[in-house]
């Protein structure tokens, strides 16, 4: 295995949902795509060293129409040759109806601010939301995220 599939996910969560989708991220591109793999979750770090990778995935949950604070300022960063993944958890995106709108506010408006940030990839999944410890909303699908990392892994061992 070569440095080429060196690959960084760096997350930022409040429930945990962009965790869990960062955990499914990392065991795809291992088991099945032999990638060498680190996961960070930029809360505990949020200034971590990326050079050595190759493939740069960036997870945010959204709250409040808005990515979570770390995780817009890790897209301050000058990745010049990194293959760029974003991915999101929202609720908004996890329901059919408000999908879309919710695509084009929290992922196409976001990264117009970011124009020297061009991604291979960008998907916003589902999310879970819970009112005094009550699951409210729950649609956070790991299928999904299954899918279409195993496409991702194709596409970066290309
Ligand atoms: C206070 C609060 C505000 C939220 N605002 C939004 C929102 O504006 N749009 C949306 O799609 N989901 C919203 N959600 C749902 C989150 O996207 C969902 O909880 C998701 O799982 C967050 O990711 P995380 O679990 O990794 O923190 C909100 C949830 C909470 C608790």
């Amino acid at each position: 295995m070569g440095t080429s599939n060196k690959t960084l996910v760096a997350y930022a969560t409040k429930g945990g949902v962009t965790e869990e989708s960062a955990n499914v991220i990392a065991d795809i591109l291992r088991d099945k795509h032999s990638f060498e793999v680190d996961l960070v979750n930029l809360r505990e770090e949020s200034s971590p060293d990326f050079t050595p990778y190759k493939n740069i995935f960036i997870g945010s949950g959204i709250r409040m129409s808005r990515w979570y604070k770390v995780a817009l300022r890790f897209l301050e960063n000058n990745f010049e040759d990194k293959n760029i993944v974003i991915f999101l958890s929202s609720c908004r995106a996890g329901d059919p109806k408000t999908r879309d709108e919710a695509v084009v506010t929290y992922i196409d408006g976001v990264l117009e601010k970011f124009p020297h940030i061009k991604p291979i990839a960008t998907e916003a999944f589902g999310g879970r939301m819970r009112v005094f410890r009550k699951t409210v909303t729950d649609n956070w699908d790991k299928e999904k995220v299954k899918a279409w990392v195993e496409g991702i892994g194709k596409k970066l061992s290309r």
